[in-house]
C-alpha cells in the first residue's frame, strides 16, 4: 500500500520539506501529522524561497492535495495568513484541506507559552512561542478546542466551552502570572469568525485519506519535527509536544501501520538543534560558527541561531531503529565541503562506560563525552555533482560510513537547496 513516511531523525530542520517536495512531485496527497506553526519547511523553487509552517510541502504542485490531520494544533490565523501569502506567489497551488479533529491554538495559548517560558527563567525550553505546547496539553487534559467546535452551527456549544475553560485560563493569567485576563465575548467572537473562513477546508480527513487509499491514491505523511523532539524518546523535557515518529505519524494522519510500506528518516548531514536541551556533540568553536554561517542555520520560524555539531550517529541509529526506516536522506553535505576533517560521533562514554543509546535522564547527559571517529575532508564543491559516484571520495566514505552507523539504506543525498540538487541512490550500499 502506497503510504510513505518523511520524518526528521534529528531535533528538526532536516530538511524534510525539501526532501517531501521532492517525492510529493509523484504523490497525489500530502498529509501532515503532528506538530502546529512551530514547524518552518522550506521548499525552494524556480520560483524563489517558500517556507512552509502548517501547510504541507506537496501544495506547490497543483496535483497535491494536502492535508493537515487530527494530530496537528492549527492557529486559524497563521494558517490563513500562510495560505492567502502562498496565493499571491504561487498562483498554482494544490487542493487544501483541515481534519475537522484537528486542535486550535486559541489566543490563550502562545500566551501561555510566552508567560510560561519566561516563568522558567534560564530552565527555559526555547520553545518557539507558538503555543504548541499548551495547545497540546489541553487536548491530553480533554479541554482542547477543535476545527469542528469552530463550524457555523456549533456556536452554542462553543460558547459552552470557553465559559467552562476560560475562568481557568484567566486564574493562571491573574494569579500565577500577574497578567491581564482574556475577554469571554470578545473570545467566543474571534472563535467564530475564524470558524466562518476555515469552513470551505474542513473535512473528515482520516476518511478522506482512506477512502483515496482504497482507490488507488499514493499518500505522503510529512511529518514536523524529529525524532530527538519526541516527548517519550527525545531529550525530555527538551522537547516539543506531539510525536514526531513514524508511529505518531500514523496516528495524526490517520493511517494504519500496517499501511505504510516506505519510511524515509532525513537527517542532516551534520547536527543542529534550535532552543535548549542536551546536545553532546555540540561545537562551541570556529567550525560551528563556519558550518552556521555556511549552513544559514537560523530558525526558519523564529530566525534564531541553531546550535550546531557533529552527526551524532548515536542519536541516528536510535531514532532510525525506532521509526523503522526503510532508508535515509542525508542532506546538506555540500555544507561540510570545507573542512579539512569531518567528524561523526559514535560513542556516548557516561563515567567511563560506553552507552549504546540516549540516556532516558536529561542530567546523565550532562556526563555524556561523546566518542569521535575522524574522516578526511573532500575540500571541494559538491554542489554541481549529479550523481553519488562522481562525489569525491572522501565523501562517498563519509555517507557510507553514515549508513553502516545508522545500519538504514541512504537513498538520497542534498547537496543544495534546490529541487535538483539531490543525488538519488536507488539502492544505498546496504541494501
Ligand atoms: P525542515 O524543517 O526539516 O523542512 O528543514 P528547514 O527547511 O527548517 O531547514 C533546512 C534548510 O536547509 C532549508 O533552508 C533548506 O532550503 C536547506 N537545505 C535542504 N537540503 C539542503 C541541501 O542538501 N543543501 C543545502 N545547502 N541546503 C539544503
Ligand atoms: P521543523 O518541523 C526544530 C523545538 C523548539 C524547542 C522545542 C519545543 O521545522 O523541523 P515548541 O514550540 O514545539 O513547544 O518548542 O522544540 N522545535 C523545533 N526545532 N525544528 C522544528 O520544526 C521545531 N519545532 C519545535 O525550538 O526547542
Ligand atoms: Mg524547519
Amino acid at each position: 500500500m502506497p503510504v510513505t513516511i518523511v520524518l526528521g531523525g534529528q531535533w528538526g530542520d532536516e530538511g524534510k520539506g525539501k526532501i517531501t517536495d521532492a517525492l510529493a512531485a509523484t504523490a497525489d496527497i500530502v498529509v501532515r501529522p503532528n506538530g502546529s506553526t512551530n514547524a518552518g519547511h522550506t521548499v525552494v523553487t524556480d520560483e524563489g524561497v517558500f517556507k512552509l509552517h502548517v501547510i504541507p510541502s506537496g501544495i506547490l504542485y497543483p496535483h497535491c492535495t494536502c492535508i493537515i490531520g487530527a494530530g496537528v494544533a492549527v492557529s486559524p490565523p497563521d494558517f490563513l495568513r500562510e495560505i492567502e501569502s502562498l496565493r499571491e506567489r504561487h498562483p498554482r497551488l494544490g487542493q487544501l484541506y483541515v481534519s475537522d479533529r484537528a486542535h486550535v491554538i486559541m489566543p490563550y495559548h502562545p500566551l501561555l507559552d510566552l508567560y510560561e517560558e519566561r516563568r522558567r527563567g534560564a530552565a527555559g525550553i526555547g520553545t518557539t512561542l507558538r503555543g504548541n505546547g499548551p495547545a497540546f496539553t489541553d487536548k491530553i487534559a480533554r479541554r482542547g478546542i477543535r476545527i469542528a467546535d469552530l463550524l457555523p452551527g456549533s456556536e452554542h456549544s462553543l460558547r459552552h466551552k470557553l465559559e467552562m475553560l476560560l475562568p481557568e485560563k484567566n486564574t493562571l493569567f491573574i494569579h500565577l502570572y500577574g497578567e491581564s485576563p482574556l475577554d469571554l465575548d470578545q473570545l467566543f467572537e474571534q472563535a467564530r469568525t475564524w470558524g466562518e473562513a476555515l469552513a470551505p477546508y474542513v473535512i473528515a480527513a482520516e476518511v478522506f485519506v482512506q477512502d483515496a487509499l482504497d482507490a488507488g491514491k499514493s499518500v505522503i505523511i510529512e511529518a514536523a519535527q524529529g525524532t530527538m523532539l519526541d516527548p517519550d524518546y527525545g531529550t525530555y523535557p527538551y522537547v516539543t509536544s506531539s510525536s514526531p515518529t513514524a508511529a505518531g505519524a500514523c496516528q495524526g494522519a490517520g493511517v494504519a501501520p500496517t499501511q505504510v510500506d516506505r519510511i524515509v528518516g532525513v537527517f542532516k548531514a551534520y547536527t543542529t538543534r534550535v532552543g535548549a536541551g542536551p546536545f553532546p556533540t555540540e561545537l562551541t568553536d570556529e567550525t560551528g560558527q563556519l558550518i552556521r554561517e555556511r549552513g544559514r542555520e537560523y530558525g526558519t520560524t523564529t530566525g534564531r541561531p541553531r546550535r550546531v555539531g557533529w552527526f551524532d550517529a548515536v542519536a541516528a541509529r536510535y531514532s532510525a531503529r525506532h521509526n523503522g526506516m526503510t532508508e535515509a536522506a542525508l542532506t546538506k553535505l555540500d555544507m561540510l565541503d570545507p573542512l579539512p576533517e569531518v567528524r561523526i560521533g559514535v560513542g556516548y562514554r557516561i563515567d567511563n562506560q560506553e552507552v549504546s543509546a540516549p540516556p532516558a535522564q536529561v542530567e546523565r547527559y550532562a556526563a555524556v563525552e561523546p566518542v569521535y571517529e575522524v574522516l578526511p575532508g573532500w575540500q571541494c564543491d559538491t554542489s554541481q555533482v549529479t550523481s553519488f559516484d562522481d562525489l569525491p571520495p572522501e565523501a562517498q566514505r563519509y555517507v557510507t560510513r553514515i549508513e553502516e552507523l545508522i545500519g538504514v539504506p541512504i537513498t538520497m543525498i542534498g547537496v543544495g537547496p534546490a529541487r535538483h540538487q539531490i543525488l538519488w541512490r536507488p539502492a544505498g550500499a546496504l541494501t
